[in-house]
């Protein structure tokens, strides 16, 4: 394998979505630098050499500032630029905020925001003098509206979303662009590892998670500054969104998110 294939890092590529983008890069020529919490990273790295595609596996803690900054070391240490970053992990919460653990809704905080916040700073700073690079921010759908009982994880993706639009602007005409995802509710361990399991969201089908990640691909290749992931209905929900009134989505969500035990 030649070394000149581009190098991505995705972050949270042990599965899901991470894993999903990461298929995607390979197999249209990427190598890929990629980070987990757990050992399962190391998996994750043998199903990305399955497509042809030079893994390396890092596994580290996003919640940590630590952490962020072991996977961006191991990555400066593998000496070639870094063509794409696909800011990805991310975790969920659900419940009653009077109900939930403070320490979770921090955790939560600290890879969700802090985080990519951290990420990006490193990222961007390497790509500016190469004059060129990718970014790919993974926020949701739940950056559209209010998310009762995801109280703290909808707005920690109105942040992602709004700061990938932002950064975008700021990076115009430097070669460095930036797009966002949008994904609706997809067919990962997400819901489950946020104890939503038992809620409507959580029990219904949800999109397909390659489908999800080659629409993500494919806006961050085309340089679209933002792009809804899954099927017609998740789209259409994401544009009546745009002028459906806040307490009408809120009322709605609650409805959906609420845990049914
Ligand atoms: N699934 C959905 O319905 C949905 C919808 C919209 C947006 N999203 C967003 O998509 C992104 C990926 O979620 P997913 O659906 O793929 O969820 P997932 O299946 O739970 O995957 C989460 C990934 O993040 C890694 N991870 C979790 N905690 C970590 C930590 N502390 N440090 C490092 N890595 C950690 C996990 O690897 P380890 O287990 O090895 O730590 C795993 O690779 C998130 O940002 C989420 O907000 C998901």
């Amino acid at each position: 394998m030649s070394e000149k294939r581009p190098l991505a890092l995705i972050t949270g590529a042990s599965s899901g979505l991470g894993l999903e983008l990461s298929k995607q890069f390979a197999q249209n020529g990427y190598d890929l630098a990629i980070s987990g919490s757990s050992d399962r990273i190391f998996e994750a790295a043998e199903v990305i050499r399955g497509l042809g595609a030079n893994a390396y596996p890092h596994q580290a803690d996003a919640a940590s500032y630590d952490g962020v900054e072991s996977f961006w070391t191991f990555v400066k240490e593998l000496n070639r630029p870094v063509e794409a970053a696909v800011l990805n992990v991310g975790i969920g919460l659900g419940g009653a905020f009077a109900d939930t653990d403070l320490e979770e809704e921090l955790k939560l905080i600290s890879i969700n925001i802090t985080g990519t916040v951290h990420m990006a700073k490193r990222v961007v700073k390497h790509m500016l003098p190469n004059g060129r690079g990718k970014i790919l921010v993974v926020s949701s759908i739940a950056a559209t509206l209010p998310t009762p009982y995801e109280t703290v994880y909808g707005p920690s993706k109105a942040f992602g979303f709004l700061f990938a639009e932002s950064l975008r602007e700021e990076l115009r005409e430097t070669g460095v662009t930036v797009t966002a995802i949008l994904p609706g509710p997809t067919d990962t361990n997400f819901h489950s590892n946020a104890g939503m399991g038992s809620s409507e969201i959580g029990s219904s089908k949800k999109n397909d998670k390659e489908l999800v990640a080659k629409q993500g691909f494919e806006a961050l290749m085309n340089d679209v500054d933002h792009v809804v992931g899954g099927d017609e209905a998740t789209k259409q929900e994401a544009m009546e969104n745009r002028s459906t009134p806040e307490p009408e989505k809120a009322a709605r969500h609650a409805k959906r998110a609420r845990l049914q035990n």
